[in-house]
């Protein structure tokens, strides 16, 4: 039996689909590659040495996605199919609902044709919205979140908790990410945007490597020590080994289970700037510039739940996040796309 990573050659997918082989599971990945590279995949199989089904395709047509069910024997679905731009988001809103919400109906109604049970969502911390105390527990309301992007994953959730409330044999785990960073310590495959990075990490490494001059450090006049926002950075091969022990636990539990993928630790902005200084030797100069739209000053997991149901904990540190970063940014400075050059 295998898993199915829609969405399987994007950066968290990608390095997913390490763990799980490395793991013992099978993977099938399917992705139209609109925000990603098929090079990725041909470098999960050079680590792994393991050759994967890889399938082009949009996961919201439904004939394709019939043609992989019927050609793979698939046991779970790992949704991380999904546009993620959050200021993209507010400008092409409908394009956001109509790709994020339609992949997921269409993965539970063939889900359903051929009686695969089993879903595990990207879900963010954004559906927290701002918090009434931290850490943020999965107890916490969902809240009014602050872009389109937010509200599919909001949306997305109920959809999961309502279908797993009319049919006793799913089994769905909404993974709630905190800050996904870092690359596989190869070096060879790693979060590659197209354009101008939105995140910080991704604008950090790209600064590092000359495509960039300066970061603009949005805001330092927070309530925080240092002025900067706070955010709970977790290392992509942490975060994808969590997916492998979901995985495990949607094969033993029925129900739908909200689960925080966190390490616990807040950092701010200017510590992160310092850190990724200070692990690879690089100067990141920045500038202070205006608050971005909807930022929240502080934001950090409770990450107890993950451990317990689980048994996953994030292990590696944020000078592994800084130092994998750097590794799959100086061997890639840009990105996939350098590869035969
Ligand atoms: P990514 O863009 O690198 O990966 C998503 C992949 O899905 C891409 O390969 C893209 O081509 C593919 N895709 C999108 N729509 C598709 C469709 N309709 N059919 C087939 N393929 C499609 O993003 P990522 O950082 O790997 O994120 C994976 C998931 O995790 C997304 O759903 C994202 O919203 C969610 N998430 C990401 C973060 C983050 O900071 N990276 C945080 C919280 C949640
Ligand atoms: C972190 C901090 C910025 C860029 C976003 C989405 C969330 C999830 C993860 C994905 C903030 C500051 C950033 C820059 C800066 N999404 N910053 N200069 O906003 O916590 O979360 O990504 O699918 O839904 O909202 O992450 O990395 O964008 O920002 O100063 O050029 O870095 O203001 O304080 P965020 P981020």
């Amino acid at each position: 039996m295998a898993v199915l990573l829609a969405g399987g050659a994007g950066y968290i997918g990608s390095h997913t689909a390490i763990e799980m082989i490395e793991a013992g599971m099978e993977v099938v990945v399917v992705d139209n590659f609109y925000n990603s590279d098929p090079e990725a995949i041909r470098r999960v199989e050079e680590i792994t040495g393991r050759k994967i089904a890889l399938y082009e395709a949009d996961v919201a047509d439904k004939e394709a996605m019939r043609r992989v069910f019927a050609e793979q024997s698939i046991d779970t679905v790992v949704h991380f199919a999904g546009m993620k731009a959050v200021g993209e988001s507010v400008e092409k809103p409908v394009m956001y609902y109509r790709n994020n919400l339609d992949s997921t109906l269409t993965l539970l109604e063939v889900m359903k044709e051929y009686d695969c049970n089993r879903f595990i969502f990207s879900s963010s911390a954004t559906v927290y919205g701002e918090p009434d105390s931290l850490p943020l527990s999965e107890a916490a309301p969902k809240k009014s979140v602050n872009c389109p992007y937010g509200w599919t994953k909001w949306m997305i959730e109920q959809i999961l908790t309502d279908a797993v409330a009319a049919d006793d044999k799913l089994s769905v785990v909404l993974l709630r990410y905190f800050n996904p960073v870092g690359a596989h310590k190869s070096g060879r495959i790693g979060e590659d945007p197209k354009g101008i990075p939105n995140n910080l990490f991704p604008f950090i490494a790209q600064v590092a490597v000359g495509r960039r001059d300066h970061l603009n450090l949005f805001g330092n006049d927070y309530p925080t020590p240092d002025g900067t926002c706070i955010r709970d950075y977790i290392h992509v091969v942490d975060l994808a080994k969590g997916h492998v022990a979901a995985a495990r636990y949607a094969a033993e539990h029925k129900g739908c289970e909200i689960i925080n993928l966190g390490t616990g630790n807040g950092y701010s902005v200017l510590e992160m700037i310092h850190a990724f200084e200070e692990a690879t030797g690089i100067p990141i100069p920045y500038e202070i510039a205006p608050r971005r739209a909807g930022d929240l000053p502080v934001s950090y997991a409770c990450a107890d739940k993950a451990e317990k149901l689980l048994g996953w904990k994030a292990e590696l540190t944020l000078t592994d996040m800084c130092r994998d970063t750097w590794n799959w940014q100086s061997k890639n400075p840009n990105g996939y796309r350098e590869e035969e050059v």
